[in-house]
């Protein structure tokens, strides 16, 4: 019964107005339009889409509001109609601020507003490319009994404006903060509602901010966009390898260099790894590096290298804040902890790179040739890899690794030719 009943007959009906054969359906509509933030264009595949939601999240303070402000400034600038929607901070504010960031164009325009009707009012009306709410945890529509912030008002919020920005053809880009935990009302409850969502992040003393994509319906997810907060704004850092790598200290013990991946683009960054007398709690800190993967490092360099950790207590760090979760860095952590019980440095021209597997195989990484091309840019000229990579930049001498035992034999206190600092 149930069956038949969703079954709907051929021939009954006219034929609903959207089924159209999909050659016939203009898909630039669905192109990105580059905002003039390049690094914000880079993470987005290109810029942000017509008739798209975009959320982007992150910690009080980090610097969105600064950020939105540059890409509407920068959207005004070439032609077209961006409006901030403040709910936080007075157009006075923003204003001082904008101004301190550039030039002023004549369609970027401030609406001082909480009541999402209002918004929505003013998007049906002046429909602008552009749409920033900043933040969406201060919209609220009357109708919803609930304060604003909570859970239901950030969802009905959200909703209305994005139903207005779709049928207006508007970019919106609502800003939600989060909390350390991550607990409060706001970005994890929209992530499912929207097309799009960034977090920005960064540790807010030092001054690089990362920018990247968690979820992304119109091109690649786990882009890395790298900032740096200055006293004009935001700007951003082309050359992350060259930042990441500038104050190391060659000929430390623990130090190894890892050629990194951002979604289509390799940097490299620095891992120091800490051990600290045996007798200790055995506990491991890393920074930079999730937790379990290094424990399970751990466990396979005393299983399968024999290493004896007990007891020690290790401390892994990546330069730069920069938080590295790919596999591909196992092999790097694994040489770091090494030499750091070892006492013993790896030499400074080599990088390493690998998945390890628990039996301590090395296994193959995604676009190796990439990393080892930036690896060969920076000036180095070893690199310990999987047992089965191919070529490789002339120059970069490529040490095969079939197990990590057998890394650790490969690995190099000495490299002929130029160093890489
Ligand atoms: P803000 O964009 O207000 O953060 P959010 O909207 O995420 O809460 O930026 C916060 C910090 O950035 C603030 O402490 C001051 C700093 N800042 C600069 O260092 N340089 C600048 O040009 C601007 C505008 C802000
Ligand atoms: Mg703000």
């Amino acid at each position: 019964m149930l069956v038949s009943a969703r079954r709907r007959p051929r021939s009954s009906g006219p034929e609903p107005r959207s089924l159209a054969t999909i050659s016939e359906i203009d898909s630039d509509l669905a192109l990105p339009v580059p905002t003039g933030v390049v690094e914000f264009d880079q993470v987005l595949g290109g810029g942000l889409t017509a008739g798209s939601a975009t959320l982007l999240a992150g910690e009080p303070g980090v610097g969105k509001s600064t950020l939105t402000l540059q890409l509407a400034a920068s959207t005004a600038g070439s032609g077209g109609l961006v409006i901030v929607v403040s709910g936080e901070e007075a157009p006075s504010q923003i204003a001082a601020r904008a101004r301190r960031l550039g030039p002023l164009p004549e369609s970027l325009m401030v609406l001082d507003e909480t009541s999402v009707d209002a918004v929505t009012a003013v998007m049906a009306d002046r429909r602008p490319q552009l749409v920033i709410v900043d933040s969406i945890q201060t919209m609220h529509r009357p109708e919803v009994d609930s304060a604003a912030g909570s859970v239901k008002q950030v969802k009905a919020s959200a909703a209305a404006l994005i139903e207005a920005a779709k049928a207006a053809s508007i970019s919106l880009l609502m800003i939600g903060h989060v909390t350390k935990d991550g607990s409060i009302a706001g970005p994890r409850v929209l992530e499912h509602m929207v097309d799009t969502v960034i977090t920005f992040d960064g540790d807010r003393s030092g001054s690089l901010r990362f920018l990247r994509t968690v979820k992304h319906r119109f091109g690649p997810t786990s882009e890395l966009g790298i900032f740096e907060m200055s006293a004009d704004g935001l700007r951003s850092v082309p050359d992350p390898s060259d930042r990441f790598l500038a104050d190391r200290q060659p000929g430390l013990s623990g130090s190894v260099v890892l050629p990194c991946l951002s979604g289509r683009r390799p940097y490299l960054t620095e891992l120091q790894a800490l051990a600290v007398g045996a007798g200790g709690g055995g506990h491991t800190t890393a920074q930079g590096l999730a937790s379990r993967r290094v424990d399970m490092l751990r466990a396979v360099l005393s299983c399968r290298a024999g290493y004896r950790l007990d007891g020690l207590d290790l401390f892994l760090s990546v330069a730069g804040g920069v938080s590295v979760t790919e596999p591909a860095a196992d092999l790097g952590v694994a040489l770091a902890i090494a030499s750091a019980v070892d006492n013993r440095p790896v030499a400074p021209q080599v990088v390493a790179c690998g998945e390890i597997g628990l039996g301590g195989e090395i296994r193959s990484v995604p676009m190796i040739e990439a990393r080892l091309q930036e690896a060969y840019r920076m000036g180095f000229r070893a690199a310990v890899v999987p047992e089965s990579t191919k070529g490789g930049p002339t120059g970069l001498r490529l040490l095969r690794a079939k197990t990590l035992l057998h890394a650790l034999e490969l690995v190099p206190e000495e490299v002929e030719g130029q160093t890489a600092d």
